[in-house]
């Protein structure tokens, strides 16, 4: 029997409106919706392939960025395995002439082309292409629903990646996890001009895991049930913002949204700190770049936000994004990290910028 293998890639979705916080730590149930963008698949992403043999010794095994990571059955990767597999297996079931790769032990080899674990969403695009690349190997039916209701147990957040533009995450009301689902709001093509710069401030891992850090936020941050109440109104805001392309209102509602996550963060107990020096910096230069652009133009520049880290992700309209960027080099000069993502500098220079 030959070796199977399937290779598939996820991009990553900064989210605009924060998930922090599971009401059910197994299936992976959040204590709020939460709303993301989800990047172009040739920036940041995960590229993983998975492969299965017959002659593979028992067990599954999986290296992140050529690191072996363990692979624990009842763990978040065990689980999203466990169930592509069961699916893999009803598929056999159904047609004796199939290759029985449901009973084959897994290599899985994953990639990052961006700072895993640094507040870059590592989790979602990792995740996402996990299940993504299984449900190649094992060629089940892809919906993307499907697939994103199996990653968001692997991460949360990764239930988004499977789909591309404007993504919501519903809570949803059940036990079961039936009805907390991903959904597109709105295409990539609904707003073209939308565009994501990624400063990378550290490529460090972090000190606190998202997983360990809402929990902990979860059970002792008094703060976070007022964000509850806050987040429904929120997400209508930006739901209504993106349908409408307005942009003030995009930008101001982020800005807001995670600086509510970053403050329940330090509610947090012992506190968290993700954003240092250079993150605040940045904070305050958007802030001062929104603040002239509203006395010329009556109209906000850019949103900053800052995931479970200390690396910024800046959105601006594409008339506006070279300004971004020619600000943030100004005053954090430092070598371009990645060449010009959107091509919006017409060359070579930085869209994604290092201000390490
Ligand atoms: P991030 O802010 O990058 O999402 P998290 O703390 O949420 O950080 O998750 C980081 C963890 O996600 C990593 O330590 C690893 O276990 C997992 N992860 C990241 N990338 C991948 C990948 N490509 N494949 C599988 N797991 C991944
Ligand atoms: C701050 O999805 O990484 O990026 O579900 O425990 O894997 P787990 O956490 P994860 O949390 C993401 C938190 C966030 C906000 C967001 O992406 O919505
Ligand atoms: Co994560």
């Amino acid at each position: 029997m030959p070796t199977y293998e399937a290779t598939s890639t996820a991009p990553v979705n900064i989210a605009v409106i924060k998930y922090w916080g599971k009401r059910d730590t197994a299936l992976i149930l959040p204590t709020n919706s939460s709303l993301s963008v989800t990047l172009d698949q040739d920036h940041l992403r995960s590229q993983t392939t998975s492969r299965c043999d017959e002659s593979f010794e028992k067990g599954d095994r999986l290296w992140l960025n050529g690191k072996e990571e363990a692979v624990k059955a009842d763990g978040r990767l065990g689980v999203c395995i466990r169930e592509l597999r069961k699916m893999r297996s009803e598929v056999e079931q159904g047609d004796e002439k199939l290759p029985k790769l449901s009973q084959w032990p897994l290599r899985i080899a994953s990639y990052n082309n961006f700072p895993t674990a640094a507040g870059l969403a590592s989790s979602a695009s990792g995740l996402a292409a996990l299940v993504a690349s299984l449900a190649q190997l094992y060629e089940l039916p892809q919906s993307p629903s499907l697939l994103s209701c199996i990653a968001r147990q692997g991460s949360g957040s990764a239930c988004r990646s499977l789909f591309g533009g404007y993504v919501a995450w519903r809570e949803g009301t059940s036990s079961d996890g039936s009805d907390s689902l991903a959904e597109e709001v709105a295409s990539r093509d609904h707003w073209p001009e939308m565009h994501a710069l990624i400063c990378v401030v550290s490529d460090k891992k972090k000190g606190t895991s998202s997983t360990s850090g809402m929990q902990r936020t979860v059970e002792t941050s008094p703060l976070l049930q007022h964000r509850l109440t806050l987040v429904p109104g929120r997400m209508k805001e930006m739901e209504s913002a993106i349908a409408s392309r307005d942009f003030d209102a995009f930008a101001a509602l982020t800005m807001a949204d995670s600086n509510n996550f970053h403050a329940v963060c330090l509610d947090t107990s012992p506190p968290i700190f993700y954003l240092n020096d250079v993150s605040r910096a940045l904070i305050g230069l958007v802030e001062e770049l929104n603040r002239a652009s509203k006395e010329a133009t009556g109209h906000l520049i850019a949103g900053y936000t800052f995931d479970a880290g200390p690396n910024c992700v800046i959105y601006a309209l594409e008339g506006n994004i070279a300004t971004v960027i020619r600000a943030v080099q100004r005053y954090f000069p430092t070598e371009a990290a990645f060449p010009d993502p959107f091509g919006v500098l017409g060359g070579k220079e930085a869209g994604e910028v290092d201000v390490k």
